[in-house]
């Protein structure tokens, strides 16, 4: 018998930035949650009562829940099967080569779950997947007479803000047509929605395309103002007076208009791609999609030839300083981040390069472990040719310009961010490039 409002058991599997949020957020408002991951390294790391991840205003929530038992940390599958009432998917769907989505990950748990589970028990789609999804691990349930009920739930928490995104989201949407499913999760989200911001039901279908449409939107933000970053640029105007203008227009909203090195991560790069995907297969092209992340590729380019025309051509034996490696502030993420693009470009001309990021360092060397890593900020800078300002992390925003010019070879600013005001940095004597202003 369901009882409405309770605590209930949950198990997450796939203990990464979503799992890992949306576990330890579940067991703050009561629930009983036990996260599973098939690395048993991190779920080690996260018994020892480890974060695995950065992320702001994560550890307390996590200190408490685990202190009182009511977030634990498993590899095993069954135990999840054996604890939960209702069992969130938060697995990674990466990026095929055709650009489709990776559903293994997803659909070889559906599988193993279909030969585990054996009474009716909630499995919710938490990963980011294409349209039928829900549809094909329901089938792959009813083949194996397994009697798990599915629905989908997709993730919107921004890395950086995951968890008051999680605590306050500004909507929750719920893909299921079976009431049962869909009374267990409002019943769920109860605690969530104290400010009166809405639960929206819909079919599977349309909520997971809800997920690809409003990341491909946010996409589709950047790429327009990157793009006329450069028409700005190469026309005399200013992007950062354009964006205020535009963004005060409450029908454009403020948000993702800055323009820079265009965007990465481990979603929206992804998700666009997939989406398109999606819709060649439908034979519905989506024109503007196709355009945003052409946009967003030739966008780096730009930035990149900046520093190619400034040494004439030349980056051999040249040495770099690298502020910031994570795809944006407040997040040790890495995938896709355009620094690393950066980085391997420099690398490609003969460039040297050692970097500076307050929380990223460890990941950006699993990537390139030759990367050398300062972690000083200021120490970066010794005797570098040019800093390259990659992340706008709040540390970067007001440097000690004076200590920067001691230790720079040469006083030479590219901001991928728009950080600094031109003619404050020009003022000082630096040579300074940005994006989209005179
Ligand atoms: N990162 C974000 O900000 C964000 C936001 C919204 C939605 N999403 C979506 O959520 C999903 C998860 O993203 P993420 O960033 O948390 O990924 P992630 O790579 O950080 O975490 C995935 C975790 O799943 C584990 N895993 C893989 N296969 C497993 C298996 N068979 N059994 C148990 N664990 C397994 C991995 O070891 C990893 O720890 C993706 O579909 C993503 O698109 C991500």
């Amino acid at each position: 018998m369901w009882r409405n409002f309770a605590a209930v058991n949950i198990a997450v599997i796939g203990t990464g930035y979503v799992g890992l949020v949306a576990g330890t957020c579940l067991a703050e408002t009561g629930n009983r949650v036990l996260c599973i991951d098939k690395d048993s390294e991190k779920v080690r790391w996260l018994r020892q009562g480890h974060l695995s991840i950065y992320e702001p205003g994560l550890e307390p929530l996590f200190r408490r829940a685990t202190a009182q038992g009511r977030l634990t940390f498993g590899v095993s599958l069954k135990e999840a099967v054996d604890h939960a009432e209702i069992l969130f998917l938060a697995l990674p769907t990466p990026e095929n080569e055709d650009g489709s989505a990776d559903l293994s990950h997803v659909l070889d748990v559906v599988h193993d779950l279909a030969q585990l589970i054996q009474e009716r028990k909630l499995v919710v789609m938490k990963s980011t997947v294409p349209v039928g999804t829900a549809a094909r691990a329901r089938e792959i349930f009813l083949r194996s007479h397994c009697p798990a009920v599915v629905a989908s739930n997709p993730e919107f928490m921004r890395e950086g803000f995951a968890v008051e995104d999680f605590m306050k989201p500004d909507r929750i949407v719920i893909g299921a047509t079976d009431p049962w499913a869909r009374q267990i999760l409002a019943a769920l989200y109860q605690p969530f929605l104290r400010e009166d911001h809405p639960i929206l039901f819909m079919s599977e279908e349309s909520a997971e395309l809800t997920k690809y449409a409003a990341n491909t939107f946010l996409a589709m933000k950047i790429s327009f103002m990157n793009e006329l970053a450069r028409l700005a640029e190469g026309c005399g105007a200013n992007i950062d007076d354009i964006r205020l203008a535009l963004g005060a227009d409450d029908r454009i909203g403020g948000r993702f208009l800055f323009a820079g090195l265009g965007y990465g991560g481990s979603c929206l790069p992804k998700d666009v791609k997939a989406l398109v995907h999606q819709a060649r297969v439908f034979q519905v092209p989506l024109r503007l999609a196709e355009a945003v992340q052409e946009v967003n590729t030739t966008q780096l380019d730009f930035f990149l030839t900046k520093i190619l025309r400034h040494f004439e051509g030349q980056l051999s034996g040249r040495h770099f300083a690298v502020w910031g490696l994570a795809f944006k502030p407040d997040t040790d993420d890495v995938r896709e981040a355009p620094a690393l693009k950066i980085i391997r470009f420099l690398f490609r001309h003969g460039a040297s390069v050692r970097a500076f990021d307050p929380e990223a360092s460890a990941n950006a060397l699993k990537q390139i472990p030759d990367l050398e890593i300062s972690s000083d900020m200021y120490q970066a800078l010794e005797g570098a040719d040019a800093l390259i300002l990659c992340t706008e992390w709040s540390l970067f925003r007001s440097p000690d310009f004076d200590v920067m010019a001691q230790k720079l070879k040469y006083k030479v600013i590219f901001d991928g961010r728009n950080v600094y005001q031109p003619d404050e940095v020009r003022r000082r004597g630096f040579t300074y490039y940005s994006i989209g202003r005179p």
